[in-house]
């Protein structure tokens, strides 16, 4: 008998892109081959993403795809999506099987139980799910940096967020399992992990053994051969002085921090219900700056939020400039059902959330290139990811040195970060995928940068 046939398609966040690394590989532990989504297989996994309104709608245009690609197939749908809403998600035309946050362990099993039409959920209320579910992933993830969830969960119930019904209350991954995870990327070839959670601040909160997020590092940061450590989005009432004195001991740590701001408005942060004013935020990204030189610190805004005037817009704004963000991820706001703010009154015209959107991702493109120009002329050590297609738009000015002959002598154009998480693109063999280089940094690309790797 031929090998059965896995393909699996992941939206949203590392949180998701971890736990599908995790499926893959209980599938293979079964004997299954993993192939490419768009190929025809026995069994496909759809893992779904609902913090937007888009979030459902790309799901379950993937869900259909999957069944047009093979209407034989298996076809099983998990992630936020599918938990929050199984009905809906179930009724989606050629879904066999959902299954829910606390079932994955055992999603093999339910596949192979499941017969084709018959419809079947697998999903149960997850504000019980008081232990952190472990799954394998620590080793066969097909990429250059690894993600390994150390968390669970979310109880901050801002009023627009609809994470906290869909992955239930904290729960933390215990600080030996972290470690082991930890040890097995770093023995698999990983220069960088990158450590993922719902709720990634809220590290160890109510566990037995005390460890918390700043104990958990201080841990990791002897594992032998750990390059890069890097943290995923921490909330600005999680960074505490221990935790910057310890990032400021330097490698393994990157000198990033992704911190969702969320608004620049004092007024509309107080109605989102988050725990922070636009003060407190500037004080603490002063004390960031001060322990973590040239630190890259990136966010996320939401725009459009219910009562956010064109005043409010704009004191986000200026806000947001005077931050100086190396990055930003903007976001339309998108009404969730069951969360507060979807009930208040005062939506925003989805136009306006349009315009806003656009004139926010102009001003984060150019602080992207504030923060990326600090490193013209210098050397920078990136991790070598995949090669890039050279796009008119990133590169309209593309100099001698990385064109024609030239380049092609040295190698396809490929891009990797740096630790302060700026993309640069340079010149380079597949044989150095996966490895730090020394880039000589010549001029800007795109939000990023351009260079060629200095050979020793
Ligand atoms: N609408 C739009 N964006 C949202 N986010 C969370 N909830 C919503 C929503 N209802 C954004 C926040 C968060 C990111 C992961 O998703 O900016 O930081």
């Amino acid at each position: 008998m031929s090998e059965k046939k896995v393909a699996l398609t992941t939206l949203g966040c590392k949180v998701n892109q971890y736990e599908s690394a995790a499926l893959e590989e209980l599938f293979r532990r079964r004997g299954y081959q993993v192939v490419d989504f768009d190929s025809p297989a026995d069994v496909y996994i759809i893992n779904t993403c609902t913090v937007t309104h888009l979030g459902d709608r790309k799901s379950r245009q993937l869900i259909r795809r999957a069944g047009r690609t093979n209407p034989e197939a298996v076809v099983a749908v998990t992630g936020c999506y599918a938990q929050t809403a199984p009905d809906e998600v179930l009724n989606v035309e050629g879904v066999d099987l959902v299954v829910g946050a606390g079932h994955r362990a055992e999603i093999v099993d339910l596949v192979e139980n499941v017969s084709k039409g018959r419809k079947v959920k697998a999903v149960e209320d997850i504000a019980r799910c008081h232990d952190f579910e472990e799954l394998p992933g620590e080793s066969h993830q097909g990429r250059v940096r690894a993600f390994l969830k150390i968390q669970e969960g979310c109880e901050n119930y801002c009023s627009y967020c609809i994470i906290p019904y869909a992955r239930g209350p904290l729960r933390s991954r215990s600080p030996e399992n972290v470690l082991a995870g930890v040890r097995n990327l770093v023995e698999s070839g990983f220069k960088e992990v990158v450590l993922t959670g719902i709720h990634t601040g809220a590290y160890g909160r109510g566990n037995q053994d005390g460890v918390d997020l700043v104990g958990l590092l201080a841990l990791l940061a002897n594992v032998p051969g750990l390059v890069r450590l890097r943290l995923s989005s921490l909330e600005p009432n999680d960074i505490t002085p221990d935790l910057l004195d310890l990032m400021a001991a330097g490698p393994p740590f990157c000198r990033h921090l992704h911190i969702p701001l969320q608004s620049g408005d004092d007024y509309i942060l107080k109605r989102m219900r988050r725990r922070y004013d636009t003060n407190y935020f500037r004080r603490l990204l002063a004390s960031v700056r001060d322990k973590l030189p040239e630190v890259g610190i990136t966010t996320d805004i939401m725009v459009g939020f219910p009562g956010e005037e064109d005043e409010h817009f704009r004191n986000g704004c200026t806000f947001v400039k005077e931050m100086q963000f190396s990055a930003l991820h903007v976001f339309k706001y998108s009404p969730r059902r069951g969360t507060p703010a979807a009930g208040f009154p005062d939506q925003v015209d989805p136009r306006v959330k349009e315009e806003r959107s656009r004139k926010l991702i102009a001003v984060g493109h150019s602080l992207a290139q504030s923060f990326a120009a600090r490193f013209l002329g210098r050397t920078a050590s990136v991790l070598v990811e995949q090669p890039v297609d050279i796009s008119e738009h990133l590169f309209s000015q593309v100099d001698q040195d990385l064109s024609g002959d030239a380049m092609n002598a040295s190698g396809e154009l490929f891009e990797g970060l740096t630790d302060n998480y700026v993309r640069v693109y340079f010149p380079a063999q597949d044989s150095l995928r996966g490895q730090l280089a020394d880039v000589k940094v010549t001029e800007l690309g795109g939000t990023g940068l351009k260079g060629r790797i200095i050979y020793k």
